[in-house]
């Protein structure tokens, strides 16, 4: 492959823009809102083959990246999109900030806001954190995952991918498995393959299926036995068992767990044979997913990192499109 030199023309789509200057959630995407952000950061991709990968799309803005919980994947990639779009970015240290002594989440926000930045990228344990800060500063606010509620930018990288090796998302049949009880990477997939028209299959045991998720999303079906569910599938979504989040037993034992709901090749049988194994990381290898299977060719969790940047600068771009005209 030809490598592309930063001289060359960077050509983006010029059609619709984002209605919000914030990213809360999927939920409060369009179809074409997604399709927006999915097709901007294919371009954006094309620059990680270049020898210098910046372009000055957002010199001079500001991103800063405030995460009230521990991130390896989303903090680094939000960093490096913001980075290769040449903004400047700043990195809050929770543990070291006056969070510590006391200062509420609204009077940190306020005290960024007044440093003049332009991008709020938040964590936070309490669904809704973001939307809060959407309310009290004038900053765009980018959800990285709040709670139990949404994680906007995994759910568009998952299905950036998805979209990537299959050429399409509609009519898709993907199996999402493991602890949809706790996962906001589940809840943001749900929101944006349905609204993708993907056919979506939730499995897990019934402890850790939300008891209202078929009133939120009629169209979603629900499997208990994972091999059934595993059955003709295009995609298969495998979530980590949250134990940070489990303040009950939802299940027996880890072995348990792991006999009835780990990916293992042989399961994986059940499956087309080229079925996309996604997984939004951290993994917990030998509990939800064999390394056997985490590593086959099957598997595309390398790759979703790597789309994680593209899909972020994307966004990060699109939504300074969105401050500039207002
Ligand atoms: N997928 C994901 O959110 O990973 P991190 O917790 O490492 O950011």
């Amino acid at each position: 492959m030809t490598k592309k030199t930063n001289s060359e023309e960077f050509s983006l789509p010029q059609k619709i823009s984002l209605k919000q200057k914030h990213l809360l959630g999927l939920e409060y995407l369009s179809k074409e809102e997604i399709l927006l952000i999915l097709d901007t950061a294919k371009p954006f991709k094309t620059i990680f083959t270049r020898s210098i990968k910046k372009v000055p799309t957002l010199r001079g803005r500001s991103v800063v990246l405030l995460f009230y919980e521990p991130s390896t994947r989303t903090r680094t990639s939000f960093e490096l999109a913001a980075k290769r779009l040449s903004a400047d970015t700043v990195n809050i240290a929770v543990q070291l900030s006056s969070v510590q002594k006391g200062e509420s989440l609204i009077d940190t926000a306020k005290t960024l806001e007044s440093m003049k930045s332009d991008f709020i990228v938040i964590r936070h344990s309490y669904s809704g954190a973001p939307h809060i800060l959407a309310q009290n500063v004038s900053s765009s606010i980018i959800n990285a995952g709040d709670g139990f509620h949404e994680h906007p930018t995994q759910g568009l990288l998952d299905i950036f991918t998805i979209r990537e090796k299959k050429g399409k998302v509609e009519g898709l049949k993907v199996v999402i498995v493991g602890d949809i009880l706790h996962s906001r990477v589940a809840r943001s997939n749900l929101w944006g393959l349905t609204k993708l028209s993907a056919r979506v299959v939730l499995c897990g045991p019934p402890t850790l299926i939300p008891k209202d998720i078929d009133k939120i999303f009629p169209q979603v079906e629900i499997e208990h036995d994972l091999d059934k569910a595993l059955r003709n599938a295009d995609v298969v979504n495998i979530l980590r068992v949250q134990f940070e989040r489990q303040l009950e037993h939802f299940f027996p034992s880890v072995r348990e767990y792991s006999l009835l709901y780990g990916m293992t090749k042989q399961r994986l049988k059940n499956a087309k044979s080229d079925v996309l194994v996604l997984h939004p990381g951290p993994m917990n290898r030998g509990i939800e997913i064999t390394t056997d299977v985490a590593d086959s060719l099957n598997s595309v969790i390398n790759e979703q990192v790597t789309n994680g940047i593209a899909v972020r600068m994307a966004v990060l771009y699109l939504l300074s499109l969105v401050n500039t005209n207002q």
